[in-house]
């Protein structure tokens, strides 16, 4: 049996025996284990030959452009293992400014059917001050990785929604000498009223609040991560805030709240539970966020596409929406770990066969390629 179809024939089947948020904890348990090997970053990168896709992008040399997207590592108890398996940068969080276990379970749910996850975590995190300590320790064993490291940001549960940035505020400081960037996360649906940061006001106070603080010769590149399901003029709003105050990018998108029309029924049970919804069934709309702030900003502004990336089309098909970076989670849990190679290589492969020494080119309008999905 050929190697890439490992993790399907034996381990998924095993995690999938398991609810979802243990098989998840026992994934992480191991992938923490595994981080603690010295030098695991440099065999396992030897060993599955990870390309080198070199890009640059808000200031930052990334190795390539697939990065883990924000809530898999939420205590950033793995974070050495995600260079290892390939990912070109890492986004680790939310974090809270207090330390928070989320909503009760269950919480998280498959929709096999159409690779797809609802989940309704609501932020569980240990806090800033404990994630501060957990990366210290990386740093005092020398292994924090190579590839660029993003802090996402939320607001703690207890903190109202008008003081939402003092909660970011103290995240950022408390975190800034260790991430190379931060994402002010406004857009997860499972924290009452979260979202309604994103209005133009509210996302202002954050932003400036955050940005206030963020000079001097440590300033880091401050992104803001959106909602699939604002309407256009909200997401030209953000837009607007984002260039207004210098943000360095916007990551597009967040779960969705909305549950897309599927091509085949999915089990009722789980498709209608309450959260948001990632995979398969999110890439249309979140490609068209992505699209939209693309034409609209006329590529001023970079932009992280991430919702539905599983195969080499998926993810192709960012860059052609306009993405200079692209992320990916739920993908990881149906495909397994070499996900991220397989799609590395297919990049690689694309580009030699099409004559594109960049992958910007083939964003919209660009150099004859095609322009879209
Ligand atoms: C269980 C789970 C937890 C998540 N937690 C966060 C989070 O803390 N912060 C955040 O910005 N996004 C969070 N996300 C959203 C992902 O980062 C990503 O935007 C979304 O899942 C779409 O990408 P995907 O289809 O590749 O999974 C979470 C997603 C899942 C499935």
């Amino acid at each position: 049996m050929k190697q890439r179809n490992l993790y399907k024939a034996f381990v998924r089947p095993v995690l999938f025996s398991l609810p979802p948020e243990v098989a998840h904890n026992v994934s992480m348990s191991m992938l923490s284990a595994l981080s603690h090997l010295p030098n695991q970053a440099f065999f396992f990168r030897d060993l599955l030959k990870v390309p080198n896709i070199p890009v640059k992008c808000m200031g930052m040399d990334f190795p390539n452009p697939v990065g883990l997207a924000a809530g898999m590592d939420k205590a950033a108890t793995a974070l050495p293992v995600w260079e290892s398996m390939g990912f070109g940068f890492s986004e680790i969080g939310g974090v809270t400014q207090h330390e928070q276990p989320g909503n009760p379970g269950p919480r998280m749910f498959r929709v096999k059917s159409h690779q797809a996850l609802i989940n309704r975590m609501g932020f569980n995190n240990p806090g800033a001050d404990a994630f501060a300590e957990q990366l210290e320790e990386w740093v005092e064993r020398s292994l924090w990785p190579a590839h660029p490291v993003g802090i996402n940001l939320g607001k703690s549960l207890i903190t109202d929604i008008s003081k939402a940035h003092f909660d970011y505020l103290y995240s950022f400081r408390k975190l800034r000498r260790y991430a190379d960037f931060f994402v002010i996360n406004v857009s997860s649906p499972n924290t009452a009223g979260l979202r309604s940061l994103q209005e133009k006001d509210a996302l202002s106070r954050i932003v400036e609040t955050v940005m206030e603080e963020n000079t001097g010769t440590d300033r880091r590149p401050v992104l803001v991560k959106v909602s699939p399901d604002l309407a256009e003029e909200e997401l030209a709003d953000v837009l607007q805030v984002s260039l207004d105050f210098g943000l360095a990018g916007i990551v597009a998108t967040n779960t969705t709240s909305e549950r897309p029309t599927l091509p085949r029924k999915p089990p009722a049970d789980s498709y209608s539970e309450k959260g948001g919804l990632s995979g398969a069934p999110l890439e249309k709309r979140s490609n068209e966020v992505l699209r939209f702030l693309y034409d609209q900003s006329g590529g001023r502004i970079p932009l992280i596409g991430v919702g539905g990336i599983h195969n080499l089309e998926s993810t192709l098909d960012k860059f052609r929406n306009g993405a200079s970076l692209v992320q990916l989670y739920t993908g990881l849990v149906y495909e397994g770990p070499m996900l991220v190679v397989r799609i590395l290589r297919g990049l690689r492969e694309y580009m030699e066969a099409n004559g594109i020494a960049d992958l910007h080119e083939l964003h919209p309008g660009r150099s004859g390629h095609p322009t879209t999905s």
